[in-house]
């Protein structure tokens, strides 16, 4: 491969067609979350750090949703449909017009395998550039049941992969296995594909058999290994959790070792995008949902719910407090117990201890919100009232925030039970000023 065409990138073909019956779902499942996000979108995240430029996703069954699901991800990325699923083989084969214009090395992917890693994308590369003109993923299966079996030369070259059903006792025996994926030259990869046919125990266009083919060509195949874990494909709901868990563990080691302190590692989980800085300290039974930053020192205390927000550093959130999307809080923020905030920013230095809700809000620096604040802009029983029973609220009735009631309010009326509001100009200058004085004249003293 010349550097040209390595700085180019590769296209990956992500084969996420199939309905995924034992999930037991309406969802597609590839569109099944691990760590927050849709488990083909962690298949094609790693793809792309490892240098995947193109990317073709075969979609049919519940295709408009996997469709919005890849284009929210990458929009330049393209959908191409497989009316019935034929097997891989011919899903791969609907890409094939999708890439006629591309001139590097094609990758397939499966949609429901999200822990193949960028390294082991990386290393079927450097095996391209070794001279293997078509390159498989393979794994050394605990118990192989159900996978295609790599069948090598005593030289170790491979030979085939034989489906499960087609293999012989002695080809059963074999433990290394396929994990799906698949590379070679574009156009070489689309003439393999091309002659496959559908003559097997399944009635399937089965995707291997283009190792077969290419040896038959005289072709060279190779195998590239990585760790079982990373082949793991999801096919129901306990192997669902199972990746979860795979994935937290992760997440975790991975925290710890970037300078993050968990007191109780187990008990916090992470989003596919969590990003956590240096010296930041994690308290228990913590929760990271999807686009979350947290800068340097940060302190997040125990069971807080994070979502869509960024803690700058020195912030200190919680315990008890809950970020929704668009909570952004300054340096050395301080959101205290049984807080909420949405769509806010806290400035700098700014404290919201207590009993709040923040939403659609700047509050400035330095700004100390009291206990039990809540903003309301939106209101037909306005926060902070109070019915007290029995009483009832006429249709079409808007009650003001901080309203006490003790009398049923007619329909189509606004019911009002606060003090007139007033204002003294220059008061609070004149009291800070006071307080400030007297605690001049105390240090004095
Ligand atoms: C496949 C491999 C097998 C390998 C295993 C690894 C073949 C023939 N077999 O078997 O060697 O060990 O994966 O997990 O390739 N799909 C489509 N359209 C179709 C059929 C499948 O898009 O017509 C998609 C599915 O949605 C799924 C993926 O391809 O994401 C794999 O299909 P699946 O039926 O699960 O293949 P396996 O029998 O597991
Ligand atoms: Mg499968």
């Amino acid at each position: 491969m010349t550097l040209g065409q390595q700085s180019m990138g590769f296209a990956t073909i992500f084969l996420a067609a199939g309905k995924g019956t034992r999930m037991a779902s309406d969802l597609p499942k590839v569109l099944h979350h691990v760590a927050g996000a849709p488990m083909l979108i962690h298949a094609m995240k790693a793809s792309s750090a490892a240098g995947g430029s193109r990317a073709v996703v075969v979609v049919g069954f519940g295709a408009e949703q996997v469709e919005k699901a890849v284009a929210a991800h990458d929009p330049d990325a393209v959908c191409v449909h497989q009316g019935e699923q034929l097997g891989t083989g011919h899903a791969a084969k609907m890409a094939q017009s999708a890439l006629a214009d591309f001139d590097g090395d094609v990758f397939v992917m499966l949609g429901d395998g999200p822990f193949i890693q960028p390294a082991a994308l990386t290393a079927m590369q450097t095996a391209r550039e070794g001279g293997h003109d078509l390159v498989v993923l393979g794994f050394e299966a605990e118990d192989p049941t159900g996978y295609g079996r790599l069948v090598q030369a005593p030289d170790g070259a491979l030979q085939a992969i034989v489906e499960e059903k087609e293999a012989t006792a002695a080809e059963r025996a074999i433990s290394l296995c396929n994990s799906g994926v698949i590379c070679a030259a574009r156009g070489t990869f689309f003439d393999l594909v091309d002659g496959i046919d559908n003559d097997n125990a399944k009635g399937e266009y089965y995707l291997t058999d283009v190792v077969a083919r290419a040896e038959a060509r005289g072709l060279s195949c190779g195998v590239v290994t990585c760790p079982e874990e990373e082949t793991l494909g999801i096919n129901s709901r306990a192997q669902l959790a199972e990746a979860e868990a795979i994935f937290q563990r992760r997440a975790r080691a991975e925290a710890l070792e970037n300078g993050v302190t968990l007191t109780a590692p187990e008990t916090v989980c992470f989003a596919l995008d969590t990003g956590i800085g240096r010296d930041v300290s994690i308290a228990p039974n913590v929760v990271f949902g999807p686009g979350v930053t947290v800068e340097t020192g940060a302190q997040i205390n125990a069971f807080c719910h994070l979502e869509g927000c960024h803690v700058s550093k020195g912030a200190i959130v919680g315990p008890f407090a809950r970020l929704r999307p668009g909570a952004e809080l300054g340096n050395d923020v301080r959101v205290g117990n049984f807080v909420e905030i949405k769509n806010a920013i806290v400035d700098e230095g700014a404290k919201v201890n207590h009993l709040s809700y923040v939403g659609d809000a700047a509050i400035g620096a330095r700004a100390n919100i009291g206990a039990g604040t809540i903003t309301s802009n939106y209101a037909v029983i306005g926060s902070i009232s109070s019915l007290v029973a029995p009483i009832s609220i006429g249709d079409g009735a808007l009650v003001g925030s901080g309203s006490v009631l003790t009398k049923s309010v007619p329909a189509g009326a606004l019911a009002l039970s606060r003090a007139e509001e007033t204002h003294r100009p220059g008061f609070a200058t004149r009291f800070f000023a006071a307080l400030r004085a007297k605690k001049a004249n105390k240090k004095a003293g």
